[in-house]
């Protein structure tokens, strides 16, 4: 059989998704004990900083029944220059699937090309679609689906903006982005996303599009590698801070999500992120039990 990598959620079909999320929802009600990773290894090479990505691939790995190999970038050869066809080459030959967070997407495009086991995105200048599948997971647990749910994404339109792009494509819900001039999500995935049919608006008035959403998301307005713009950036998102007055106008039942790490006073208050409609520490562990789901699949 092929290898699969999840580069992508549009990497995934809807029925896929369901199953997973069935999978992530027995082994987070401990139904599932299964060991599908014995004896097996699992990569992660880190180029960026994480506290989230890091440890729960890394106890998801060990719980069932594997281990995982931190990588940071800077230490192994691929940081020093090592072609990334070669690395992806020795990697399959030592262990059994790469986790890769990066800058470039496109290295990890050509991971996945070069490498005969599975690669999954950790995270790139483009998308999260692990994080995203999380947050699908957070929201099917709190509102039971999200078929006829319409999804607000205020700020900036980021590697976490595009993954949710993607979803609306493949799961159908209504997504509508509020972002500033110049912070658009790329182009190329909105243009597809719509181009198959998702139900996707963007403005630059975040009352627009949290009116009347079930889910409002947002994220930081400097990503990492953007920290020298983080002046400017806190300027041109002056008024998309996601606040108390802007959750009055979504459904009185909204829950509010963020990847985080989060900064207070910046692209959400403090009273939202720790108010009653935050889901925010529930969308942190879903990713241990999603990505569990997702590692039985593709390596188990
Ligand atoms: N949300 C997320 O990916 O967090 P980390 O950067 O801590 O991994
Ligand atoms: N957009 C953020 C997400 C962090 C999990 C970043 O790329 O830094």
């Amino acid at each position: 059989m092929a290898k699969r990598d999840f580069l992508a959620v549009s990497d995934l079909t809807r029925d896929e998704i369901l199953r997973l999320f069935d999978l992530a929802g027995r082994i987070k009600s401990g139904a599932y004990r299964e060991a599908p990773l014995a004896g097996k290894t699992l990569a992660m090479i880190f180029a960026k900083s994480s506290t989230r990505t890091r440890v729960s691939f890394e106890v998801g790995a060990y719980q069932l029944g594997g281990q995982a190999l931190f990588l940071s970038s800077r230490d192994i050869h691929l940081g020093r220059g090592e072609p990334i066809p070669d690395t992806a080459r020795v990697l399959s030959r030592y262990v059994d699937g790469i986790m890769i967070r990066t800058f470039d997407h496109g290295e990890v495009e050509e991971l996945a090309r070069h490498a005969t086991i599975p690669v999954i995105n950790g995270l790139t200048d483009l998308s999260h679609p692990c994080q995203v599948l999380a947050d699908l997971f957070t929201v099917r647990e709190a509102l039971s689906t999200w078929e006829g749910k319409r999804i607000a994404w205020v700020g900036d339109g980021n590697n976490m903006a595009n993954s949710w792009i993607e979803a609306a494509q493949v799961l159908g819900f209504e997504l509508r982005l509020a972002c500033p001039e110049g912070y658009e999500p790329s182009r190329a995935i909105f243009e597809r996303a719509l181009a198959a049919g998702a139900c996707l608006s963007i403005t630059e008035a975040p009352e627009e599009a949290v009116e009347g959403a079930h889910v409002v998301s947002t994220d930081v307005w400097a990503s990492m590698g953007q920290e020298e713009e983080a002046e400017a950036r806190r300027n041109a998102f002056r008024g998309y801070t996601v606040d108390p007055d802007l959750m009055k106008l979504a459904d009185p039942k909204a829950i509010f999500l963020h990847c985080l790490p989060a900064h207070r006073g910046e692209e959400v208050t403090a009273d939202v992120i720790e108010g009653p409609q935050s889901r925010v520490w529930d969308e942190a562990e879903n990713r241990l039990h999603v990505q569990k789901a997702l590692l039985a699949t593709l390596m188990g």
